[in-house]
């Protein structure tokens, strides 16, 4: 792991001491850990929200494109670090990324049922969400068919629609107006379950979640 390399670098001390041995056992409540001459505080499990940019990937390495990981600080690219819920290369938003595996799962199984919250512009005018709220069969990620369950629509004017969906299948959001007969020109994931985005986050910028926000996630 990145971190092993650091260690061995001499990039690591404990108590102010140089050490090089990854194996070395420590009390992450008292033996104080700098990285680089900076302090590192210990935490159970690490998450953050991540405003994604467009032109970004949601994956961990990438031959060919920038991804969320290369975002992150160096130091926060943890061995254990997984991203709850994909965005497309091109959508913006709100991507959580999370070492704690059971929050994951939380977030992303579909039996969980969780809403995504999404503003998406469209190419043109859009009269009527009306056929958003019917039954349509999309094809996933495998060009196996569903139906998504009903959507949630929270604004709509002119051509840009607010709304709440709970799979979050490959290009859902972009398939669903496809199929009312639009064409999505800018897409943004908004929350993810009672969590939002926080609009302070400039592209491609994050920050840990608070307590609160971790309260918020786990609600059922
Ligand atoms: N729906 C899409 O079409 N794209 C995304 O990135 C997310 C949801």
């Amino acid at each position: 792991s990145m971190v092993k390399l650091w260690i061995k670098k001499g990039d690591v001390t404990v108590n102010a001491c140089v050490v090089k041995d990854p194996s070395m056992t420590i009390d992450p409540n008292h033996d104080v850990i700098a990285f680089r001459d900076e302090t590192i505080t210990y935490v159970e499990n690490f998450t953050v929200m991540m405003n994604k940019r467009a032109g970004v990937v949601s994956a961990r390495k990438d031959t060919r494109h920038t991804t969320v990981f290369d975002d992150l600080s160096p130091a926060h690219r943890y061995d254990h670090l997984s991203i709850a819920g994909r965005l497309d290369k091109d959508t913006e938003g709100l991507i959580i990324l999370s070492t704690d595996g059971d929050l994951i799962h939380q977030l992303t199984h579909p039996k969980k049922n969780v809403f995504k919250t999404y503003l998406v512009v469209c190419d043109r005018l859009i009269d009527s969400v009306q056929p958003l709220l019917e039954p349509m069969t999309l094809l996933d990620g495998k060009n196996q068919p569903y139906t998504p369950q009903m959507p949630i629509i929270v604004f709509h004017n002119k051509n840009t629609v607010e709304l709440k969906i709970k799979e979050g299948k490959f290009h859902q959001v972009k398939r669903m107006f496809q199929a009312i007969g639009h064409e999505v020109v800018y897409l943004k994931r908004t929350a993810i379950h009672h969590v939002i985005l926080d609009a302070t986050l400039n592209p491609g910028q994050y920050r840990m979640l608070t307590e609160i926000e971790l309260a918020q996630l786990r609600k059922k």
